[in-house]
Protein backbone atom coordinates (compact mmCIF):
# COMPACT_ATOMS: atom_id res chain seq x y z
CA UNK A 1 0.00 0.00 0.00
CA UNK A 2 1.24 3.12 -0.55
CA UNK A 3 1.45 5.88 2.06
CA UNK A 4 -1.01 9.06 1.97
CA UNK A 5 0.92 12.33 1.55
CA UNK A 6 -0.05 14.24 4.61
CA UNK A 7 1.08 16.98 6.49
CA UNK A 8 2.94 15.30 9.29
CA UNK A 9 0.80 17.75 12.47
CA UNK A 10 -2.53 15.97 10.83
CA UNK A 11 -1.16 12.07 11.36
CA UNK A 12 -2.51 10.30 14.21
CA UNK A 13 -0.70 9.98 17.09
CA UNK A 14 2.13 7.20 17.43
CA UNK A 15 -0.35 3.76 18.51
CA UNK A 16 2.08 2.43 20.70
CA UNK A 17 5.46 3.99 22.03
CA UNK A 18 9.05 2.77 20.31
CA UNK A 19 7.06 0.53 17.46
CA UNK A 20 6.12 -1.90 20.12
CA UNK A 21 3.88 -4.33 18.73
CA UNK A 22 4.02 -2.89 14.91
CA UNK A 23 4.54 -5.28 12.20
CA UNK A 24 7.04 -3.68 9.89
CA UNK A 25 7.67 -6.33 7.59
CA UNK A 26 7.11 -10.24 6.80
CA UNK A 27 10.49 -12.63 7.06
CA UNK A 28 10.68 -16.41 6.99
CA UNK A 29 13.28 -16.77 9.61
CA UNK A 30 12.33 -16.22 13.19
CA UNK A 31 9.02 -17.03 14.52
CA UNK A 32 8.69 -15.62 17.90
CA UNK A 33 5.43 -16.14 20.08
CA UNK A 34 6.45 -14.05 22.84
CA UNK A 35 3.10 -15.15 25.14
CA UNK A 36 4.14 -19.04 25.11
CA UNK A 37 7.98 -18.34 25.34
CA UNK A 38 8.69 -19.82 22.01
CA UNK A 39 11.02 -19.42 19.38
CA UNK A 40 12.27 -20.85 16.30
CA UNK A 41 14.14 -20.51 13.13
CA UNK A 42 12.61 -21.54 10.06
CA UNK A 43 10.16 -23.72 11.59
CA UNK A 44 13.23 -25.88 13.87
CA UNK A 45 12.61 -25.08 17.42
CA UNK A 46 15.42 -23.63 19.51
CA UNK A 47 15.80 -26.18 21.95
CA UNK A 48 16.56 -29.00 18.76
CA UNK A 49 19.03 -26.34 17.05
CA UNK A 50 20.59 -25.95 20.08
CA UNK A 51 20.87 -29.13 21.29
CA UNK A 52 22.14 -30.51 17.98
CA UNK A 53 23.23 -28.47 15.69
CA UNK A 54 26.70 -26.42 14.89
CA UNK A 55 26.32 -22.53 14.53
CA UNK A 56 27.49 -23.04 11.39
CA UNK A 57 24.41 -24.83 10.04
CA UNK A 58 22.76 -22.28 11.70
CA UNK A 59 23.89 -19.91 9.15
CA UNK A 60 23.16 -22.20 6.22
CA UNK A 61 19.48 -22.36 7.31
CA UNK A 62 19.39 -19.09 7.86
CA UNK A 63 20.54 -18.54 4.59
CA UNK A 64 18.69 -21.20 2.63
CA UNK A 65 15.88 -21.87 4.77
CA UNK A 66 16.65 -25.17 5.14
CA UNK A 67 19.19 -27.49 7.28
CA UNK A 68 22.35 -29.10 5.41
CA UNK A 69 22.99 -32.87 5.14
CA UNK A 70 26.79 -33.78 6.45
CA UNK A 71 28.55 -32.50 3.33
CA UNK A 72 27.28 -29.23 3.54
CA UNK A 73 27.91 -28.87 6.86
CA UNK A 74 31.25 -29.61 6.63
CA UNK A 75 31.69 -27.28 3.55
CA UNK A 76 30.24 -24.49 5.53
CA UNK A 77 32.74 -24.86 8.51
CA UNK A 78 35.52 -24.78 5.87
CA UNK A 79 33.87 -21.49 4.47
CA UNK A 80 33.74 -19.89 7.48
CA UNK A 81 37.14 -21.66 8.70
CA UNK A 82 38.91 -19.63 5.32
CA UNK A 83 37.34 -16.54 6.20
CA UNK A 84 39.08 -16.02 9.37
CA UNK A 85 41.52 -14.24 7.95
CA UNK A 86 41.69 -9.92 8.58
CA UNK A 87 43.16 -7.89 5.45
CA UNK A 88 46.85 -6.26 6.32
CA UNK A 89 45.19 -3.16 6.60
CA UNK A 90 42.53 -4.23 8.76
CA UNK A 91 45.07 -5.94 11.48
CA UNK A 92 46.92 -2.50 11.64
CA UNK A 93 43.76 -1.22 12.45
CA UNK A 94 43.55 -3.35 15.22
CA UNK A 95 47.23 -3.05 16.24
CA UNK A 96 47.25 1.05 16.32
CA UNK A 97 43.56 1.07 18.08
CA UNK A 98 43.51 -2.04 20.80
CA UNK A 99 43.30 -1.10 24.14
CA UNK A 100 42.58 2.76 23.11
CA UNK A 101 38.77 2.38 22.58
CA UNK A 102 36.02 -0.16 23.75
CA UNK A 103 36.01 -3.24 21.80
CA UNK A 104 32.61 -2.92 20.77
CA UNK A 105 33.24 0.67 19.05
CA UNK A 106 36.71 -1.13 17.48
CA UNK A 107 34.99 -3.84 16.28
CA UNK A 108 32.49 -1.35 14.44
CA UNK A 109 35.28 0.50 13.11
CA UNK A 110 36.67 -2.99 11.79
CA UNK A 111 33.54 -4.32 10.05
CA UNK A 112 33.36 -0.68 8.56
CA UNK A 113 37.25 -1.24 7.37
CA UNK A 114 36.78 -4.35 6.04
CA UNK A 115 33.87 -3.43 3.28
CA UNK A 116 36.84 -1.30 2.01
CA UNK A 117 38.40 -4.29 0.71
CA UNK A 118 35.02 -6.30 -0.82
CA UNK A 119 33.95 -5.70 -3.68
CA UNK A 120 30.42 -4.63 -4.66
CA UNK A 121 28.89 -7.95 -6.04
CA UNK A 122 25.97 -8.95 -7.29
CA UNK A 123 22.77 -10.12 -5.22
CA UNK A 124 23.38 -13.91 -6.01
CA UNK A 125 27.04 -13.77 -4.44
CA UNK A 126 26.11 -11.51 -1.13
CA UNK A 127 26.03 -15.02 1.13
CA UNK A 128 29.70 -15.55 -0.02
CA UNK A 129 30.82 -11.64 1.26
CA UNK A 130 28.65 -12.47 4.43
CA UNK A 131 29.55 -15.64 5.32
CA UNK A 132 33.54 -13.86 4.92
CA UNK A 133 32.16 -11.40 7.16
CA UNK A 134 30.94 -13.94 9.92
CA UNK A 135 34.45 -15.83 9.85
CA UNK A 136 35.92 -12.30 9.67
CA UNK A 137 34.26 -10.85 12.83
CA UNK A 138 35.22 -13.85 14.72
CA UNK A 139 38.99 -13.43 14.08
CA UNK A 140 38.78 -9.47 15.01
CA UNK A 141 37.35 -10.26 18.42
CA UNK A 142 40.01 -12.21 19.36
CA UNK A 143 42.78 -10.30 18.06
CA UNK A 144 41.34 -7.19 19.66
CA UNK A 145 41.49 -8.90 22.98
CA UNK A 146 45.21 -10.67 22.46
CA UNK A 147 46.20 -6.90 21.19
CA UNK A 148 45.27 -4.47 24.14
CA UNK A 149 46.71 -7.41 26.46
CA UNK A 150 50.05 -7.51 25.00
CA UNK A 151 49.64 -11.04 23.11
CA UNK A 152 50.68 -12.84 20.32
CA UNK A 153 47.67 -13.22 17.69
CA UNK A 154 46.92 -16.81 17.61
CA UNK A 155 47.00 -18.12 14.16
CA UNK A 156 43.23 -19.56 13.00
CA UNK A 157 42.73 -23.18 12.26
CA UNK A 158 40.38 -23.13 8.97
CA UNK A 159 39.47 -26.93 9.79
CA UNK A 160 38.06 -26.37 13.39
CA UNK A 161 34.44 -24.98 13.85
CA UNK A 162 33.98 -21.07 15.18
CA UNK A 163 33.03 -22.13 18.31
CA UNK A 164 36.28 -23.84 18.72
CA UNK A 165 38.81 -22.17 17.08
CA UNK A 166 37.33 -18.52 18.69
CA UNK A 167 38.20 -19.91 21.97
CA UNK A 168 41.69 -21.21 20.62
CA UNK A 169 42.45 -17.46 19.47
CA UNK A 170 41.12 -15.84 21.94
CA UNK A 171 42.81 -17.47 24.87
CA UNK A 172 45.67 -19.38 23.06
CA UNK A 173 44.76 -23.20 25.00
CA UNK A 174 43.01 -25.76 23.43
CA UNK A 175 39.02 -25.53 24.52
CA UNK A 176 37.64 -28.37 26.45
CA UNK A 177 34.53 -30.53 25.24
CA UNK A 178 31.86 -28.03 27.59
CA UNK A 179 33.32 -25.20 26.31
CA UNK A 180 33.16 -25.53 22.91
CA UNK A 181 29.49 -27.24 23.08
CA UNK A 182 28.75 -23.93 25.42
CA UNK A 183 30.18 -21.35 23.22
CA UNK A 184 28.62 -23.13 20.25
CA UNK A 185 24.53 -23.12 21.86
CA UNK A 186 25.05 -19.33 22.91
CA UNK A 187 26.29 -18.68 19.04
CA UNK A 188 23.37 -20.80 17.65
CA UNK A 189 20.60 -19.45 20.16
CA UNK A 190 21.41 -15.32 19.56
CA UNK A 191 22.29 -16.08 15.61
CA UNK A 192 18.35 -14.21 15.14
CA UNK A 193 15.34 -12.55 16.37
CA UNK A 194 12.87 -11.18 14.44
CA UNK A 195 12.83 -7.45 14.32
CA UNK A 196 15.11 -6.66 17.15
CA UNK A 197 16.77 -3.09 17.38
CA UNK A 198 19.81 -4.05 15.73
CA UNK A 199 18.53 -6.01 12.87
CA UNK A 200 16.02 -3.38 12.19
CA UNK A 201 18.64 -1.05 11.81
CA UNK A 202 20.21 -3.59 9.78
CA UNK A 203 17.09 -3.44 7.30
CA UNK A 204 16.59 0.43 7.35
CA UNK A 205 20.14 0.39 5.82
CA UNK A 206 20.06 -2.53 3.28
CA UNK A 207 16.80 -0.51 2.59
CA UNK A 208 18.56 2.34 0.85
CA UNK A 209 20.28 -0.05 -1.28
CA UNK A 210 23.38 0.54 0.96
CA UNK A 211 25.88 -2.28 0.97
CA UNK A 212 26.17 -5.45 3.56
CA UNK A 213 29.18 -3.38 5.59
CA UNK A 214 27.28 -0.40 5.77
CA UNK A 215 24.47 -2.38 7.11
CA UNK A 216 26.30 -4.41 9.15
CA UNK A 217 28.04 -1.44 10.82
CA UNK A 218 24.72 0.36 11.59
CA UNK A 219 23.34 -2.84 13.14
CA UNK A 220 26.44 -3.04 15.03
CA UNK A 221 26.26 0.82 16.32
CA UNK A 222 22.67 -0.46 17.70
CA UNK A 223 23.88 -3.55 19.37
CA UNK A 224 26.24 -1.67 21.59
CA UNK A 225 23.38 0.00 23.46
CA UNK A 226 22.51 -1.38 27.15
CA UNK A 227 19.08 -1.88 26.33
CA UNK A 228 20.15 -4.36 23.78
CA UNK A 229 23.67 -6.18 23.36
CA UNK A 230 25.27 -4.39 25.96
CA UNK A 231 22.73 -5.42 28.64
CA UNK A 232 25.42 -8.86 28.93
CA UNK A 233 28.29 -7.24 30.16
CA UNK A 234 26.06 -4.95 32.94
CA UNK A 235 24.16 -8.03 33.59
CA UNK A 236 28.08 -9.99 34.63
CA UNK A 237 29.47 -6.99 35.68
CA UNK A 238 25.82 -6.89 38.41
CA UNK A 239 26.76 -10.46 39.51
CA UNK A 240 30.28 -9.68 40.22
CA UNK A 241 29.13 -6.86 42.08
CA UNK A 242 26.65 -8.81 44.03
CA UNK A 243 29.50 -11.60 44.32
CA UNK A 244 27.78 -14.00 46.67
CA UNK A 245 24.40 -15.58 47.16
CA UNK A 246 23.45 -13.81 50.19
CA UNK A 247 23.52 -10.61 48.93
CA UNK A 248 21.20 -10.94 45.74
CA UNK A 249 18.31 -10.24 47.95
CA UNK A 250 19.31 -6.99 49.58
CA UNK A 251 20.66 -6.05 46.02
CA UNK A 252 17.23 -6.89 44.43
CA UNK A 253 15.71 -4.71 47.33
CA UNK A 254 17.33 -2.28 46.71
CA UNK A 255 17.37 -1.55 42.99
CA UNK A 256 13.85 -1.98 43.23
CA UNK A 257 13.25 0.74 45.55
CA UNK A 258 15.31 3.30 43.10
CA UNK A 259 13.54 1.72 40.35
CA UNK A 260 16.53 0.53 38.97
CA UNK A 261 16.90 -1.40 36.02
CA UNK A 262 17.86 -5.07 36.34
CA UNK A 263 20.13 -6.23 33.29
CA UNK A 264 18.87 -9.18 31.95
CA UNK A 265 15.50 -9.30 33.14
CA UNK A 266 12.44 -7.87 30.90
CA UNK A 267 11.66 -8.32 27.53
CA UNK A 268 9.66 -5.96 24.85
CA UNK A 269 8.36 -9.60 23.21
CA UNK A 270 8.17 -12.02 25.58
CA UNK A 271 5.84 -11.95 28.37
CA UNK A 272 7.21 -15.05 29.60
CA UNK A 273 10.27 -16.97 30.46
CA UNK A 274 12.70 -16.19 27.27
CA UNK A 275 12.67 -19.60 25.93
CA UNK A 276 17.11 -19.36 25.54
CA UNK A 277 17.34 -18.30 29.20
CA UNK A 278 16.76 -21.79 30.26
CA UNK A 279 19.09 -23.36 27.73
CA UNK A 280 22.18 -21.14 28.71
CA UNK A 281 21.46 -21.45 32.17
CA UNK A 282 21.62 -25.03 31.80
CA UNK A 283 24.83 -25.02 29.96
CA UNK A 284 26.36 -22.06 32.29
CA UNK A 285 25.80 -23.97 35.11
CA UNK A 286 28.13 -27.38 33.63
CA UNK A 287 30.98 -24.86 32.52
CA UNK A 288 31.08 -23.63 36.42
CA UNK A 289 30.80 -27.28 37.28
CA UNK A 290 33.83 -27.74 35.30
CA UNK A 291 35.61 -25.09 36.83
CA UNK A 292 34.76 -26.67 39.99
CA UNK A 293 33.48 -23.23 41.89
CA UNK A 294 29.70 -22.62 41.60
CA UNK A 295 29.88 -19.08 43.50
CA UNK A 296 29.06 -17.18 40.86
CA UNK A 297 26.66 -19.14 39.21
CA UNK A 298 24.84 -19.83 42.09
CA UNK A 299 24.98 -16.03 42.50
CA UNK A 300 23.21 -15.25 39.58
CA UNK A 301 20.41 -18.01 40.74
CA UNK A 302 19.65 -16.16 43.62
CA UNK A 303 19.04 -12.70 41.73
CA UNK A 304 17.09 -14.43 39.38
CA UNK A 305 15.30 -16.00 42.56
CA UNK A 306 14.79 -12.03 44.04
CA UNK A 307 13.91 -10.76 40.82
CA UNK A 308 11.01 -13.41 40.61
CA UNK A 309 9.81 -13.08 44.13
CA UNK A 310 9.81 -9.08 44.04
CA UNK A 311 8.46 -8.78 40.56
CA UNK A 312 6.83 -12.02 39.22
CA UNK A 313 6.12 -10.16 35.66
CA UNK A 314 9.94 -9.66 35.08
CA UNK A 315 11.20 -12.22 32.53
CA UNK A 316 14.84 -13.59 32.49
CA UNK A 317 16.08 -12.66 29.28
CA UNK A 318 18.62 -13.73 27.24
CA UNK A 319 21.36 -11.47 28.51
CA UNK A 320 21.24 -12.76 31.68
CA UNK A 321 22.83 -16.37 31.55
CA UNK A 322 24.64 -15.76 28.76
CA UNK A 323 26.60 -13.73 31.02
CA UNK A 324 27.91 -16.59 33.43
CA UNK A 325 28.25 -18.89 30.29
CA UNK A 326 30.98 -16.61 28.62
CA UNK A 327 32.03 -15.63 31.46
CA UNK A 328 33.09 -19.31 32.76
CA UNK A 329 34.59 -19.93 29.14
CA UNK A 330 37.18 -16.73 30.51
CA UNK A 331 35.51 -14.45 28.26
CA UNK A 332 35.85 -10.53 29.93
CA UNK A 333 32.46 -8.60 29.98
CA UNK A 334 33.39 -6.12 28.16
CA UNK A 335 34.08 -8.93 25.15
CA UNK A 336 30.32 -10.17 26.18
CA UNK A 337 28.22 -7.52 22.95
CA UNK A 338 31.33 -8.22 20.66
CA UNK A 339 30.49 -12.08 20.94
CA UNK A 340 26.92 -11.10 20.89
CA UNK A 341 27.87 -9.55 17.29
CA UNK A 342 29.85 -12.47 16.33
CA UNK A 343 26.61 -14.55 16.41
CA UNK A 344 24.13 -11.97 15.47
CA UNK A 345 25.70 -10.97 11.93
CA UNK A 346 24.43 -14.43 10.98
CA UNK A 347 20.94 -13.48 11.12
CA UNK A 348 21.65 -9.46 10.24
CA UNK A 349 23.71 -10.61 6.97
CA UNK A 350 20.60 -12.74 6.26
CA UNK A 351 18.14 -10.11 6.96
CA UNK A 352 20.12 -7.60 4.75
CA UNK A 353 19.65 -10.49 2.22
CA UNK A 354 16.19 -10.95 2.09
CA UNK A 355 15.42 -7.11 2.08
CA UNK A 356 17.35 -7.05 -0.68
CA UNK A 357 15.12 -9.46 -2.15
CA UNK A 358 12.06 -7.95 -1.75
CA UNK A 359 13.33 -4.07 -1.28
CA UNK A 360 11.28 -1.17 -0.72
CA UNK A 361 12.57 1.87 1.71
CA UNK A 362 11.83 1.89 5.04
CA UNK A 363 10.82 5.36 5.62
CA UNK A 364 8.15 5.77 8.15
CA UNK A 365 6.73 8.99 9.14
CA UNK A 366 6.42 11.45 12.67
CA UNK A 367 3.74 13.23 13.51
CA UNK A 368 5.10 17.35 14.22
CA UNK A 369 3.74 18.68 17.54
CA UNK A 370 6.02 21.60 17.57
CA UNK A 371 5.17 25.50 17.23
CA UNK A 372 3.42 25.93 14.20
CA UNK A 373 3.17 29.90 12.00
CA UNK A 374 6.04 31.96 13.96
CA UNK A 375 7.15 34.96 12.31
CA UNK A 376 11.01 34.68 11.55
CA UNK A 377 12.94 37.07 13.76
CA UNK A 378 16.21 38.63 12.06
CA UNK A 379 19.45 37.40 14.21
CA UNK A 380 20.06 40.73 15.26
CA UNK A 381 16.67 41.21 17.11
CA UNK A 382 16.87 37.92 18.57
C1 LIG B 1 14.44 -4.97 27.41
C2 LIG B 1 13.70 -3.71 27.83
C3 LIG B 1 14.41 -2.49 27.25
C4 LIG B 1 12.26 -3.80 27.30
O1 LIG B 1 11.72 -2.57 27.48
P1 LIG B 1 10.21 -2.18 27.15
O2 LIG B 1 9.51 -3.20 26.37
O3 LIG B 1 10.28 -0.82 26.56
O4 LIG B 1 9.55 -2.18 28.58
P2 LIG B 1 9.50 -0.93 29.50
O5 LIG B 1 10.82 -0.26 29.51
O6 LIG B 1 8.32 -0.11 29.09
O7 LIG B 1 9.19 -1.60 30.91
C5 LIG B 1 7.92 -1.98 31.37
C6 LIG B 1 7.91 -1.97 32.90
O8 LIG B 1 8.77 -3.00 33.39
C7 LIG B 1 9.82 -2.43 34.17
N1 LIG B 1 11.05 -3.09 33.78
C8 LIG B 1 11.36 -3.55 32.54
N2 LIG B 1 12.57 -4.13 32.55
C9 LIG B 1 13.02 -4.00 33.81
C10 LIG B 1 14.22 -4.40 34.44
N3 LIG B 1 15.18 -5.02 33.75
N4 LIG B 1 14.39 -4.14 35.75
C11 LIG B 1 13.42 -3.52 36.46
N5 LIG B 1 12.25 -3.12 35.92
C12 LIG B 1 12.07 -3.36 34.60
C13 LIG B 1 9.87 -0.97 33.75
O9 LIG B 1 10.44 -0.15 34.76
C14 LIG B 1 8.42 -0.68 33.52
O10 LIG B 1 7.78 -0.52 34.77
P3 LIG B 1 6.66 0.62 34.98
O11 LIG B 1 5.58 0.25 33.98
O12 LIG B 1 6.31 0.48 36.41
O13 LIG B 1 7.33 1.89 34.62
C15 LIG B 1 13.64 -3.59 29.37
O14 LIG B 1 13.00 -4.72 29.93
C16 LIG B 1 15.01 -3.41 29.99
O15 LIG B 1 15.48 -2.27 30.09
N6 LIG B 1 15.70 -4.52 30.44
C17 LIG B 1 17.00 -4.44 30.98
C18 LIG B 1 18.03 -4.45 29.84
C19 LIG B 1 18.14 -5.79 29.19
O16 LIG B 1 18.29 -6.82 29.85
N7 LIG B 1 18.11 -5.76 27.86
C20 LIG B 1 18.27 -6.96 27.06
C21 LIG B 1 16.99 -7.32 26.37
S1 LIG B 1 17.11 -8.87 25.55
Amino acid sequence: MKSKGESSASLPAPKSEGLAGVVVADTNMSFIDGEKGVLKYCGYSIEDLAANSTFEEIVYLLYRRELPNKEKAEEMIQTIGDARKLPSEVVKSIDSLAGKTSPMSLLRTVVSIIGHFEESVKLENLPDKALRLIGQIGTAVAMIDRKRNGLEYVKSDSKREHADDFIRMLTGNEPTEIQIKALNQYLVLLADHGFNASTFSARVTAGTLANLHAATTSAMGTLSGPLHGGANERAMNMILDVGTPEKAAEFVKECIEKKQRIMGFGHRVYKVDDPRAPILKSMSKKIWEEKGDMTLFETAEAIEREVKTAKPGLITNVDFYSATLLYGIGVPPDLFTPLFAMSRVAGWTAHTIEQYGNNRLIRPRARYVGATDRTYVPIDKR
